[in-house]
């Protein structure tokens, strides 16, 4: 069995200018796991940043957390979740990956594999409220069935902010993704996807829907408690952080997660 290929997986950084009271300060625990990963690490062929960039959605939350990404040695690929907001990082982040529609999603090819990378963000009008649910529209849908089917019978990994089926947590679950069983629909009529990478739980967690294998990983700042009932989805603890390692190999999938140190 040979190791072909292996993507990082850092989720839900929620950066911020100032630290929001009683939450670990998002910076510093960004560069603590971004050495941790450098060090033990520096091989992986890239590093996911899977949503929820910052928690309030401003630019200056971007340009605080740009130069870390920026200053990497390891090709990444920035998405969105539900505390982001599109124009703001767009505005910060230039150069960033955009499907014809604008939305933050793209396709990479890593060897025999494919990475699929979703912009799972709901669309809402100027001034309407945070909906904290994630979203694919149809222009979404349509941009992920035409990869899948380019992608022919090659081995496709799915990453996206928001699971798209219930993690057991009552409150995360509430606002998953909309169309879940859609996209279930979907990936199962192509049958070429091998795996899902989400975040949004803040939880390192992992099953099957319908056949499909799939991981949530952990926060580099606050974790989802262990409190399956209840309606607050914001309630976090101080567990460790950590990252996502997914080895891509001829045989399947391998996913590591790995705690990091923190002052
Ligand atoms: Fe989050
Ligand atoms: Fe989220």
């Amino acid at each position: 069995m040979t190791q072909a290929h292996k993507i990082l997986v850092f989720t839900d950084l929620h950066m911020t200018v100032t630290p929001r009271e009683g939450c670990p300060e998002p910076a510093s625990r960004l560069r603590a796991g971004l050495d941790h990963a450098l060090a033990t690490n520096a091989d992986a062929d890239m590093i996911l940043f899977c949503g929820d960039l910052t928690h309030w959605g401003d630019e200056a939350s971007y340009r605080r957390l740009k130069p870390f990404l920026d200053d990497l040695p390891i090709p990444i690929i920035p998405m969105l979740g539900n505390h982001d907001d599109r124009a703001a990082f767009r505005s910060i982040f230039h150069d960033a990956p955009a499907d014809p529609d604008g939305f933050v999603q793209q396709v990479t090819d890593l060897g025999e594999y494919r990475l699929i990378t979703l912009d799972t963000l709901l669309l809402r009008g100027e001034g309407e409220p945070i909906i904290h649910a994630g979203e694919l529209c149809a222009k979404r849908m349509a941009w992920l069935n035409a990869a899948l089917a380019g992608a022919g019978e090659a081995p496709c990994i799915i990453a996206m902010h928001h699971p798209p089926h219930v993690t057991g947590f009552e409150a995360m679950d509430g606002i998953m993704l909309r169309e879940g069983e859609a996209f279930h629909d979907l990936i199962q009529r192509h049958g070429n996807v091998r795996y899902l990478l989400c975040g949004h739980v803040h939880r390192m967690i992992s099953g099957v829907h319908r056949g499909t294998p799939w991981a949530v990983f952990k926060s580099t700042v606050g974790q989802m408690p262990l409190v399956f009932r209840g309606t607050d989805s914001s309630v976090e603890n101080h567990d460790p952080p950590a990252f996502g390692i997914v080895l891509l190999n001829d045989d399947g999938v391998i996913v590591h997660t790995e705690d990091f140190p923190v002052a």
